[in-house]
């Protein structure tokens, strides 16, 4: 059993750092520390991640964040039994520079090293809120990259319910951010511009609302916010607040109806919320709303764990450990997967 597990965030745009600590086998694992860094200020300029310019930034920030961290928790670097690292998806250069680093240090210090699937960090970051979920329940993942409804009856056994057939929650979100003239990162500033606006001053669509499956459409909700602000020319600066709340409104609506559905069709009375979508206000107080008139629990990551960080992924290590299904090897191969589907880790 490892007792000491550090973990490596760089699949993207914050480079994220963590130690973790198992105990015995039926107790949970306890986050000692965490560290991050967002690229955000480094990406603002271009409104949007450079991937380049992301991989170098994590080569700068990874080892003094791994120094923070054990510094933060008392701990020396010998002491650490497992090294885990983001093995994908992500960007292909990103996920190098932590692989990179995990396995060398797994390789000088004489440990393992475990590569783990970002998803899958959302996924149990619930797991290291004060209110953690039970197996088994609905999980809505909703990322910049990814949007799936998936069933989870325990560490590792995922069954895929539906998906995005073209962009995610997150890039809806960006993309219509962008279109509206509003800086990088899109999302969280829409969400913020869209508590001055009227939700519902502009029609919007809601793709794929009633199309009797739990697949998701957002493609052309951006087109039509495309179209309603070249039809505003100039008038669009002062309704941009109304189109932002026009906008989220429909992307969360669609979400909280399919989650609903997702519920349903498994019969469970059980919701997880992960990935950066997850921080959106509306869609916790509209998820909230619903999920208490059904006798639905929802569990959600702490704030500052739904974007981006290490916790989760030195969490779903230590889970996977405890779980007997962690794939920790002294190979060093540090091979990533940029595109890497989450069913594929089902037993
Ligand atoms: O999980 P995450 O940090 O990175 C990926 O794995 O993709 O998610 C980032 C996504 C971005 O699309 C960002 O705009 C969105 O999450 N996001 C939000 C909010 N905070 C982050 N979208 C809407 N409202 C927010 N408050
Ligand atoms: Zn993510």
């Amino acid at each position: 059993m490892y007792r000491l597990i550090l973990g490596i965030e760089s699949s993207c745009d914050e480079t994220g750092v963590a130690l973790v600590r198992v105990d015995a086998q039926g107790s949970a694992p306890v986050l000692l520390a965490h560290a991050l860094h967002s690229q955000i200020a480094l990406h603002q300029a271009y409104g949007g991640v450079v991937p380049e310019l992301a991989s170098r930034d994590h080569i700068r920030r990874v080892l003094p964040l791994t120094r923070t961290v054990l510094a933060q928790a008392g701990a020396s670097l010998g002491a650490v039994d497992l090294v885990a690292f983001t093995r994908g998806p992500g960007l292909a250069g990103a996920l190098l520079v932590g692989a990179g680093v995990a396995c060398a240090l797994g390789a000088a210090l004489g440990v393992p090293v475990l590569g783990v699937h970002h998803l899958e960090g959302h996924l149990l970051s619930p797991f290291l809120s004060a209110d953690p979920p039970e197996f088994p329940f609905v999980a809505l993942l909703v990322s910049g990259g990814h949007t799936q409804l998936m069933r989870v009856n325990g560490v590792g056994r995922y069954t895929l319910l539906g998906e995005t057939i073209d962009d995610a929650a997150g890039e809806a979100f960006d993309k219509s951010a962008k279109l509206m003239g509003l800086p990088y990162p899109g999302g969280p500033v829409l969400a913020r511009l869209a508590q001055d606006g009227d939700a519902a001053a502009f029609k919007l669509p809601r793709p794929l609302l009633h199309s009797g499956d739990l697949d998701f459409s957002f493609a052309g909700l951006k087109t039509a916010v495309l179209t309603q602000a070249r039809k505003l020319g100039a008038a669009l600066e002062e309704r941009k607040a109304d189109l932002a709340a026009s906008t989220q409104a429909a992307i969360v609506e669609v979400l909280v109806k399919k989650s609903l559905k997702a519920l349903d069709r498994a019969q469970l009375k059980r919701l997880v919320v992960a990935g950066g979508v997850g921080a959106n206000r509306l869609l916790r107080d509209t998820l909230d709303q619903a999920c208490r008139a059904r006798g639905v629990r929802v569990h959600y990551p702490e704030l500052h764990l739904c974007t981006d960080n290490g916790a989760m992924i030195a969490m779903a290590a230590a889970m996977r450990v405890q779980a007997g299904v962690a794939e920790a090897a002294c190979d060093y191969a540090f091979d990533v997967r940029p595109r890497w589907p989450l069913q594929d880790l089902s037993r």
